[in-house]
């Protein structure tokens, strides 16, 4: 049983800006993208003929295999940087290839919907239990100082979990899941809720501002079962070799692809344009068919300064990206340039073409070097999901988490090899080195009927057909006027060449690996046919779209290489009493009501699950489970919900369907909230460390029992 802590907050400002998010977290999340011009000036439309699609390439299904993760390895310096540009080892034993590929399951969500409420704590159904896992300042590396939050220091911070959880991936480390390695993304922080006694960035010490560098990036831990049940504790002792973090200050970030060793990569730093330090903004994210992380760098603009000095095409390529161009916000940038000059463009012009990537990560091979894969496109890239083609090619999904930006998607050149062998696991570290780049445009069926409030069709679905659009391919540019290193570094550009489909902010875009379409959560748009912005379409239905929805993605002929697709919306998000939201057409006066989808993922019945961001029906925000096929198809149902002021991340749902992870990211982020006067006690309730960045499980009971 739980035990909520069910006090009535805030007991701080509740600052909120139009779309339901709190202005803390506008100022720290994204640097206050929604009061930036929207970044995309592109006045390309979508009406376009859509082209014919290429012939479907059947190859042989490969059966899923099941297999052990033992892994023996020696002691690990997870600390210290990875060796340059090392050819990864793999260790002697290793993930079999389709070991994360979910087995298809007969669960039925029978949980009862938690109710929407303000509490600050977890809710979870009855029957369901929860605990915390591992939170900011935790160990990770073995030897790691025990957290002060009055005495932080740099080099405790980079041995400690870090800050604001996004992405959450739990592999197994043997057969029965007994032993398991939890992988998170440290999105970003906030120096107001970090620092006691904050006052401004620009009062940081030089330390502070480096150990908020060290507390972004990713963590990687080791976690033991707890008996039978699906609980997970955190290990806390023993050689850990797995164990390990990469910051913002992690050097050796090895770029990959086309565009790797372009101009526009390269920095006085790194006159090879192929060597980066550090990652960060670390969204969303996937785990591989041979289980490496991808991981992807999002805000990345929000830390850089400069740009109010470019000129010509440099400016007009900062703008894309939601670089600052007019020192907009002088007082309420990062300042990281304090500490680190690389942050500073009238020194590094080139420095923020070396992030917003998507970060490939072996965690199975300790000090393994992350890579940077260029082929993927450089965007805000909210994360990268891969399902393998019936032709074993790794085609990645992809979105571009702004308003009125992109849907992607890339294909491999080279085949994923199904073969449990370390040469095997060489060759699937390449494959996300080359391939095809697409952009997706979408096609209507009922694109006169749409009048912006959400109400359906005459044909009775908001669908249509839709193309995958190549912007690079067989290592030649498809766009007129770029190079390929240009379409690579600056993608946003080359969709909009192309006439690609402004959508409602793409967040997490996933594949179900039991019907094999796609889910894509968009998240929300307030400025969706407001003033000179595009208006509402078929696929982008709702003029001031505060809730968002979700789009399925089918490709022709199950062909995950093609170029055509249709489309449809399964969910319009919101009150399910407010005529213009959409269940799939189930009895809506049965659903929970949903705001601001963000993270999906999928139990081994192929169910989509879905956590939200910024929840504007003002209630928290939580995790919410619905069937997509059979009589409870839209049956959307809330399964917990997550502590004052804070959203809902990862989710990740066990195999065995025992536990579910969440990242509580950003607990109590409040404007007016502080060390001394915070905004959310959970979870110690004495707030005697503060409650950041946790993950936990909920456990002890199957999904559907
Ligand atoms: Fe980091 Fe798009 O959420
Ligand atoms: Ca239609
Ligand atoms: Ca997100």
């Amino acid at each position: 049983m739980t035990d909520q802590i069910r006090r009535q907050l805030p007991i701080v400002g509740v600052a909120k800006v139009a779309h339901g998010r709190n202005a803390m977290t506008c100022l720290y999340r994204c640097g206050n993208a929604c009061d930036h011009p929207v970044p995309n000036a592109s006045g390309n439309e979508y009406f376009g003929d859509l082209v014919a699609g290429e012939v479907s390439r059947r190859g042989v299904m490969k059966a899923g295999a099941a297999g052990a993760v033992v892994i023996g390895m020696g002691a690990a310096g997870a600390l210290s940087a990875s060796p340059a540009f090392a050819a990864t080892e793999p260790p002697p034993a290793l993930p079999t290839v389709d070991e994360f590929t979910t087995a298809a399951a007969t669960t039925a969500l029978t949980f009862k919907a938690v109710a929407p409420n303000r509490v600050d704590a977890i809710v979870v159904p009855n029957g369901y239990d929860h605990s915390v896992v591992i939170r900011w300042g935790d160990p990770v590396v073995p030897g790691a100082p025990k957290f002060n939050v009055h005495g932080q220091t740099l080099e405790a911070q980079l041995k400690q979990f870090g800050y604001n959880n996004d992405f959450v991936a739990v592999l197994p480390l043997d057969k029965k899941a007994t032993r398991a390695l939890l992988i998170c993304n440290h999105e970003y922080t906030n120096e107001d809720l970090m620092f006691p006694g904050f006052v401004s960035q620009d009062a940081l010490t030089v330390e502070q501002v480096k150990i908020a560098m060290a507390a972004h990036g990713m963590s990687v831990v080791e976690l033991e079962r707890v008996g039978k049940t699906g609980q997970y504790e955190l290990v806390t002792s023993g050689p850990r070799p797995y164990n390990r973090r990469l910051t913002t200050l992690t050097t050796h970030f090895r770029l990959t692809g086309a565009a790797a060793g372009s101009e526009l990569l390269k920095t006085a730093a790194d006159p090879t344009g192929t060597d980066v330090i550090g990652t960060m903004n670390n969204c969303a994210g996937g785990v591989t068919p041979w289980g490496t992380i991808l991981s992807g760098e999002e805000n990345f603009n929000q830390y850089f300064v400069g740009a109010e000095t470019s000129t010509g095409d440099a400016k007009a390529r900062f703008n894309r990206y939601g670089i600052d161009t007019v020192n907009r916000y002088p007082s309420g940038s990062r300042k990281w340039e304090r500490a680190d000059e690389r942050f500073d463009l009238t020194k590094n012009p080139n420095e923020a073409n070396r992030f917003g990537w998507v970060v490939e990560f072996d965690p199975f091979t300790p000090g393994s070097t992350p890579r940077k894969h260029t082929a993927m496109g450089r965007l805000k890239h909210e994360g990268a999901n891969i399902i393998k083609s019936r032709d074993a090619k790794a085609v990645a999904y992809m979105g571009d988490d702004e308003r009125f930006d992109y849907l992607y998607k890339f294909v491999s050149d080279k085949k994923v090899d199904g073969r449990n062998t370390p040469e095997a696991r060489k060759h699937n570290l390449t494959v996300l080195e080359s391939g095809t780049l697409y952009v997706a445009k979408l096609g209507f069926t009922s694109a006169t009927e749409i009048d912006g409030t959400g109400k359906l069709p005459t044909d009775g679905a908001f669908n249509g057909t839709g193309t995958w659009i190549p912007l690079v391919k067989g290592g030649a540019s498809m766009v007129e006027g770029m190079t390929v290193d240009e379409v690579l570094v600056f993608t946003r550009l080359a969709g909009d060449k192309v006439g690609a489909t402004k959508m409602d902010r793409p967040e997490d875009v996933e594949p179900n690996p039991v019907n094999r379409k796609i889910y894509a959560a968009l998240t929300n748009n307030t400025n969706r046919g407001v003033g000179s912005n595009a208006v509402a379409d078929e696929a982008n239905p709702r003029t001031n779209n505060k809730h968002g929805h979700i789009l399925e993605i089918t490709e022709d002929n199950d062909d995950h290489t093609g170029t055509t697709f249709t489309w449809r919306i399964p969910i319009v998000c919101g009150d399910p009493t407010d005529p213009a939201t959409y269940f799939m057409g189930y009895d809506k006066t049965k659903v929970s009501p949903i705001s601001c989808p963000d993270n999906v993922a999928f139990d081994g019945a192929g169910n989509l699950w879905i956590s939200t961001d910024g929840n504007a029906l003002g209630s928290n925000d939580g995790l919410f489970a619905v069937p997509l096929d059979g009589a409870e198809a839209g049956h959307l149902k809330q399964f917990l919900s997550v502590p004052y002021g804070a959203e809902t991340c990862g989710p990740w749902i066990s195999d065995d369907n025992k536990s579910v992870f969440v990242a509580v990211q950003h607990p109590g982020e409040i404007a007016g909230a502080s060390v001394a006067n915070p905004a959310s006690n959970w979870p110690d309730g004495d707030f005697a460390k503060p409650g950041i960045a946790v993950t936990w499980s909920v456990w002890n009971k199957n999904i559907g029992a």
